[in-house]
This record gives structure tokens, C-alpha cells and sequence, in this order.
């Protein structure tokens, strides 16, 4: 056992949607505590942020995770370079609200980067994990999986698949040494939440939720995510951690 418990230290991680937000704050996170991230975006703007984190351009690669062979190409390029990989970090993510009659194409186009996409990178991860008999995946859930919200069935299904794929995950590669959990956030403010925060009427609605009392923050998810990456989490596979300020156990 190493002589920090919660050691990223050296660990080569692969961050998706990583230009902003949450994703953002993880990749930071892990560079912080001496992790060697590796960012992934379809945003140009994720160059810039790993300039910030790391000091290197050469750390992003800008992406459309949907497009023909993604996953293999981000995989590659990240083994190529350090030839291991130890931790993948499923976060790219949407959510486009519209009101009935439900379109075909918004549920594609939800259901494919928030659940193929992690299908995919994470399949072709866990090629290199089981070479060396070791590996982390994490997926980042939500609320909108656990529990019923209004007008967005797409993102909902999506993420309450993306919990399942986490523990059918856990239980084919755990053999392998490879550990499969999800990060379940509550109310983040990022640029995804950022309409419902500036509303007064959507924000006190959400608020109410909120025993700890306060909007999560990017930053929130850091701990949560070296922990489930490190020593300290070695026997913790196909768990859903809520990081959500206490909305899901809320009752009165
Ligand atoms: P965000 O919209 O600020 O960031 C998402 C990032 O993913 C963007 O940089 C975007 O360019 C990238 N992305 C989207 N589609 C992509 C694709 N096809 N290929 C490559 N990159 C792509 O959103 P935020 O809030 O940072 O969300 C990150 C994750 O956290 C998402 O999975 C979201 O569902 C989840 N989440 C967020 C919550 C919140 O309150 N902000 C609550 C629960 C879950």
C-alpha cells in the first residue's frame, strides 16, 4: 500500500468534455494532486483550457466524440503518448430540454453522447486496463436518472442507462482488475445550469432541494473522483456516489 492512500500521483487520466465546466474542474483536479490528465472536447476551447492546466496544448485533442472511430482515435492518442491508461472519466454530456411531441432526433442525439459515447470509450479502454490488469472508469450520472423531471426524457434515460452500464461494467471487468463506478452530481453550476440559476423562479424551485444549502460547484466532484481513483477506493466497484448537496435524501 502506498504511503498516501488517496495517490493519483503519476496516474495517466483521460478527461472527456473537458473544455468547461465539470469536466474542466476534474482534469484540474487530477493535475493538482500530480495525475497526468489528458483532455478531450469537440469544443477548440479545450486547447486552450489544457494550456492553463497542464502548461501544454498537446495535452487536448478536439474531438467530436460521435464521430466514426472516436473512441479508438482518443484511446490511441493517449496510449501513444504514455503508453498506459489508468483512469477514464466519462463526462462529455448533454442535455437539450424540448417539449412534446418528444423528437427522434434530440433523443439520438442525447442517447449517443451521453451513453454510447461512454460505451464506446470505456470498451476500448478497457482493452488497455485489462493489459495491465488495472484501471478506473468513472461515469458522470445525474439526478435526471434517479429521479422524474420534466421535458427531457432523452437525458433522463440516458444517464439512468449509463448507472446500469456502470454496473454491468463493474461486474464483466472487475476479473480484470478494472473498477467501474459513477459519480452521481446534484445541482452544478456550470453553463448547463446556468439558465435555472439566473431565474429566480427556477432557482428557488432547486434550491428547495438543497440540504446542504448551497448550488454544487465544479469543484465538488474532485474529491469524489481522486477517492474513487485511489488506493482508498480499491474495493469500491459499480457504485453510484450522489454529490448532490443531499437532494436525493431529502423528504421534508
Ligand atoms: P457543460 O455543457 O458545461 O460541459 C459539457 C462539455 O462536454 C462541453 O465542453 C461540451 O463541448 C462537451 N461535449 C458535449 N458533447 C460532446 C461530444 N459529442 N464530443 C466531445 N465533447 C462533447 O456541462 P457540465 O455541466 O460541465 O456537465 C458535464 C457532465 O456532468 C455532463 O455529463 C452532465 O450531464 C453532467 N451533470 C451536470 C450537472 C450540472 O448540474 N451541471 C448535474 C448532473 C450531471
Amino acid at each position: 500500500m502506498s504511503q498516501n492512500l488517496f495517490s493519483v500521483q503519476d496516474k495517466v487520466v483521460l478527461v472527456t468534455g473537458a473544455a468547461r465546466g465539470n469536466g474542466q474542474a476534474i482534469a484540474q483536479g487530477f493535475h493538482d494532486h500530480g495525475a497526468l490528465v489528458y483532455l478531450v472536447d469537440r469544443s477548440p476551447t479545450v486547447a486552450q483550457t489544457a494550456r492553463e492546466i497542464t502548461g501544454q496544448e498537446q495535452r487536448a485533442l478536439v474531438i467530436d466524440l460521435c464521430g466514426p472511430d472516436a473512441a479508438r482515435t482518443v484511446v490511441d492518442w493517449v496510449v501513444q503518448e504514455q503508453d498506459r491508461l489508468d483512469v477514464l472519466v466519462n463526462n462529455a454530456g448533454i442535455t437539450i430540454g424540448g417539449s412534446e411531441p418528444y423528437s427522434d432526433q434530440l433523443w439520438q442525439q442525447t442517447l449517443a453522447v451521453n451513453l454510447q459515447v461512454p460505451f464506446e470509450l470505456s470498451r476500448q479502454a478497457a482493452e488497455v486496463m485489462k493489459h495491465q490488469s488495472s484501471g478506473m472508469i468513472i461515469n458522470i450520472t445525474s439526478l435526471g436518472g434517479r429521479l422524474g423531471f420534466p421535458d427531457n426524457p432523452a437525458y433522463q434515460a440516458s444517464k439512468a442507462g449509463l448507472a446500469q452500464l456502470t454496473r454491468a461494467m463493474a461486474r464483466d471487468w472487475g476479473r480484470h482488475g478494472i473498477r467501474v463506478n459513477s459519480i452521481c452530481p446534484g445541482y452544478i453550476l456550470t453553463s448547463m445550469t446556468r439558465k435555472s440559476y439566473e431565474d429566480p423562479q427556477l432557482k428557488a424551485e432547486r434550491s428547495s432541494h438543497m440540504i446542504l444549502d448551497r448550488w454544487g460547484r465544479p469543484d465538488d466532484l474532485v474529491g469524489p473522483c481522486i477517492f474513487l481513483c485511489s488506493e482508498a477506493a480499491s474495493y469500491i466497484t459499480g457504485a453510484e456516489i450522489p454529490v448532490d448537496g443531499g437532494w436525493l435524501i431529502k423528504g421534508l
